[in-house]
């Protein structure tokens, strides 16, 4: 630190980030390609949570900790850092991520001389994520302060294992993406094993499809603006124009579905003709109660004859076109 206060073009950001308050803020400092093309700044700032040490180099850490390199050097950063630097706090290796090291070097065994990201170490969850934000601030993680998991102390760390490479892509804990949210969102994994259920188990789509793990502006951390725009990126025949359009439809698709699985068929709510009865009961043009006791399969074979109205798909056998009419005479949505 007082290398750095020693000259007046590193005071410079210095000065901003301890006024602003920037510390904890994203920002892809050291990326952007100018004024500070060195990426002063970066180190500035991971150099922070540890004032008093100073950068070793990283065949020191290699000579206690070879196994952990051995992995290490499989990973994305390893050969970016090694091989193509783009700034100087790259250079620093695994200093980039766990701090300076030299009173680690030091005592080993005093836990606040190194930026630890494993559970007992004991680094603060914030300290470790802002290590990593010197350089991924920004981008997808533009609303990562504030969002669900920075604020239930969720770190980088619990999604992302930087020193071995465990998945194909993105540098998880788990092989798949569904896998690493299915750690702590075990209801989720229920939903997903329904009868009816988005594709995600077969692999055909993920979590990150419909959600941004990093912070969004919509609950709960959706990938667009409300539930319908979601679903609209794949499902755009649902987003009309109609003519005729279905209020719910318009609304929520959640008034009708579940987002992730339903033991009702097409990831419906609740069952035929239930569903629509919730909202359309007497009176109606013709009889809402299709649904008597007598109607139903077990009441056919006590003799009492099933309704053909009700079989299958329900009320849909007349009123075909739920998500909305182009036709017409549509306005009914039975073509
Ligand atoms: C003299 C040997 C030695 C050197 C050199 C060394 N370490 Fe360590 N390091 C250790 C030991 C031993 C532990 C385990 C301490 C404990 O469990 O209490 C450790 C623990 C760690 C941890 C915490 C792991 C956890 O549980 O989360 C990190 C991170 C770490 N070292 C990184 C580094 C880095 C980065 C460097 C280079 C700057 C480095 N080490 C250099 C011996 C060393
Ligand atoms: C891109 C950031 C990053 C870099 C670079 C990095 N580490 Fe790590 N390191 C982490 C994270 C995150 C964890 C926690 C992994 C986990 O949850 O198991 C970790 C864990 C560790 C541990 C604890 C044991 C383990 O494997 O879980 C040691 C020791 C360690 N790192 C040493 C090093 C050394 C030595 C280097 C350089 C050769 C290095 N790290 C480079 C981020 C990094
Ligand atoms: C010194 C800068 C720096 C730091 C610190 C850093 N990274 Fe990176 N990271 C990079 C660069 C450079 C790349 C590769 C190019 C790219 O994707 O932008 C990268 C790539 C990644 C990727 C994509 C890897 C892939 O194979 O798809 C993930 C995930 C990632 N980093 C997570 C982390 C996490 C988590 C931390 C903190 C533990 C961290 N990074 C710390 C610079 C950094
Ligand atoms: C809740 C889990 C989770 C947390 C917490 C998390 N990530 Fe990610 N991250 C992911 C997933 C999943 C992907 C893959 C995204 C995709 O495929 O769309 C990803 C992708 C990335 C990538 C590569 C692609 C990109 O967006 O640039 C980087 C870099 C990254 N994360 C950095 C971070 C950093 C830094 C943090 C902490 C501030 C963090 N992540 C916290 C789950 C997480
Ligand atoms: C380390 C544990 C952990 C992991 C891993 C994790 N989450 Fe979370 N997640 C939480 C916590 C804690 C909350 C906030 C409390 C709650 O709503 O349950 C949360 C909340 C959420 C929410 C609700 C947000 C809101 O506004 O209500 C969504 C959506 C979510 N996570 C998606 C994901 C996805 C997608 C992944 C995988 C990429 C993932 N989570 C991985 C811990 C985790
Ligand atoms: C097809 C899009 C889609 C996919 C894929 C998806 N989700 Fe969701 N998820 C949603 C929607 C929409 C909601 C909002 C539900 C609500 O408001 O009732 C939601 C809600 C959540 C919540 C918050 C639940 C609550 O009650 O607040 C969590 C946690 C969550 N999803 C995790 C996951 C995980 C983990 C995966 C991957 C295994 C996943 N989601 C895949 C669309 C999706
Ligand atoms: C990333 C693309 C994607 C997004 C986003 C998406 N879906 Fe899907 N959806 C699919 C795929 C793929 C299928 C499976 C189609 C198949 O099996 O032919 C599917 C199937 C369905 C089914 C029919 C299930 C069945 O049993 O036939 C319903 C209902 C559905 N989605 C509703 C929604 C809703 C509601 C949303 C918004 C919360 C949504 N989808 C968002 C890709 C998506
Ligand atoms: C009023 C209730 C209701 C609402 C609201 C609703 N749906 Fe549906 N949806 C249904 C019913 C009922 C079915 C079963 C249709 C069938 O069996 O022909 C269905 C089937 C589907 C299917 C699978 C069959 C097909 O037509 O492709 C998809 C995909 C789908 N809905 C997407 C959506 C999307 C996206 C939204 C929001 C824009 C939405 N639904 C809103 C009732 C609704
Ligand atoms: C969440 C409540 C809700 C659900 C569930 C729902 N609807 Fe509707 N439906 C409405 C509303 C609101 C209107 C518009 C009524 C109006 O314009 O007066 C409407 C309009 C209609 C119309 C046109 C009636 C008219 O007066 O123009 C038909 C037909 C219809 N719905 C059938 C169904 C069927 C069949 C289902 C089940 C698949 C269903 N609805 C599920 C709320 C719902
Ligand atoms: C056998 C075919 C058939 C079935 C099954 C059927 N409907 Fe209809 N529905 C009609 C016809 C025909 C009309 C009147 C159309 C018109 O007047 O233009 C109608 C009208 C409606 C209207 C508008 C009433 C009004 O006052 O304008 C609603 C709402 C409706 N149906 C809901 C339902 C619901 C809910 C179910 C399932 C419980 C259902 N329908 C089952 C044929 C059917």
């Amino acid at each position: 630190m007082a290398r750095v206060l020693a000259s007046v073009r590193f005071a410079i950001p210095l000065i901003l980030l301890a006024t602003v308050g920037l510390r904890s803020e994203p920002s892809a400092v050291g990326q952007s390609a100018s004024p500070d093309p060195a990426g002063e700044a970066a180190v500035v700032q991971a150099q922070a949570p540890l004032p008093d040490a100073t950068y070793v180099g990283e065949s020191r850490c290699i000579e206690c900790h070879a196994q952990e390199n051995r992995h290490y050097s499989e990973t994305t950063h390893a050969k970016v850092f090694r091989q193509n630097p783009a700034f100087r706090l790259q250079q620093f290796g695994c200093e980039a991520c766990h701090g300076p090291g030299s009173r680690h070097v030091a005592n080993a065994l005093d836990r606040t001389a190194i930026i630890g990201f494993t559970k007992g170490w004991g680094t603060e969850v914030p300290v470790q994520n802002s290590m990593c934000q010197n350089c991924h601030g920004g981008g997808t993680r533009m609303h990562w302060p504030g969002s669900a998991h920075a604020s239930n102390d969720v770190g980088c760390a619990d999604c992302h294992n930087p020193m071995q490479r465990v998945s194909t892509a993105n540098l998880l804990v788990r092989p798949t993406i569904a896998e690493t949210c299915f750690q702590c969102h075990p209801q989720q994994r229920a939903e997903f094993q329904r009868r009816s259920h988005m594709p995600v188990p077969e692999g055909r789509m993920t979590c990150t499809d419909c959600h941004n793990p990093h912070g969004s502006v919509t609950r709960p951390l959706l990938r667009a603006d409300s539930v319908n725009d979601v679903c609209y990126s794949c499902h755009a025949e649902k987003r009309g124009p109609f003519l005729w359009e279905h209020a719910p439809v318009r609304e929520s698709c959640l008034n009708c579905h579940q987002p992730h699985g339903s033991n009702h068929d097409k990831l419906l709510v609740s069952a035929r003709p239930y569903i629509c009865q919730q909202c359309h009961n007497p009176p109606i043009g013709h009889p809402g109660q299709f649904y008597r006791d007598g109607q139903t399969a077990a009441g056919a074979l006590m003799g009492v004859g099933q309704s053909a109205r009700v079989i299958g798909r329900s009320c849909q056998n007349c009123h075909t076109q739920i998500h909305g009419s182009n036709h017409p005479a549509g306005a009914r949505f039975q073509r």
